[in-house]
């Protein structure tokens, strides 16, 4: 909860190539939908007072519209960038201006996979990454974002 009483945002964004969930890939990433994922992560949201706003795009642009938008107005970004994770600079650059509780999210253990994977350009900029637990990482992350709203709402004036 906010001061004034509101339900504190979370934006959840997804990447390219997520909306295929389920069907894509499921030793990798599991069987749980996008829809799935999102409805776990919104009732772990709601559990700790906060509400879940969600967006998905294939589209590199779209995800740092969302990010921009995100500013002054969500508390946190849990972020599951997809294969973007790996190389867009942009989405490094739009992280790196919101100034809210920022979560790195992966179904699969990319470390763990093909080296190019090995690389987060987000890495720098989030507060930490839950990554290699298939659909276990969605509550994990709100979890995480909710500790860290926590401790900010602690040490701020
Ligand atoms: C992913 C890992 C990425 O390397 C991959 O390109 C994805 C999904 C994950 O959730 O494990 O699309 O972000």
């Amino acid at each position: 909860m906010t001061k004034d009483g509101k339900r504190r945002l979370v934006l959840l964004l997804h990447g390219p190539n997520l909306n295929l969930l389920g069907e894509r890939d499921p030793a990798t990433y599991g069987t749980a939908t996008l829809d799935d994922l999102v409805a776990a992560a919104t009732a772990a949201a709601a559990e700790v007072g906060l509400e879940l706003e969600h967006v998905q795009s294939n589209a590199e642009a779209d995800l740092v519209e969302a990010i921009h938008g995100a500013r002054g107005r969500c508390a946190a970004v849990i972020v599951n960038a997809g294969a973007l994770t790996h190389y867009a600079w942009s989405l490094h650059d739009a992280l790196d201006a919101y100034d809210g509780v920022k979560v790195e999210l992966h179904l699969s253990n990319p470390a763990a996979r093909e080296p190019w994977r090995s690389v987060s350009v987000l890495a720098p900029v989030v507060d930490g990454a839950i990554a290699g637990f298939k659909a276990h990482g969605y509550p994990l992350a709100v979890a995480a974002a909710a500790r860290l709203l926590g401790e900010r709402e602690e040490t701020s004036p």
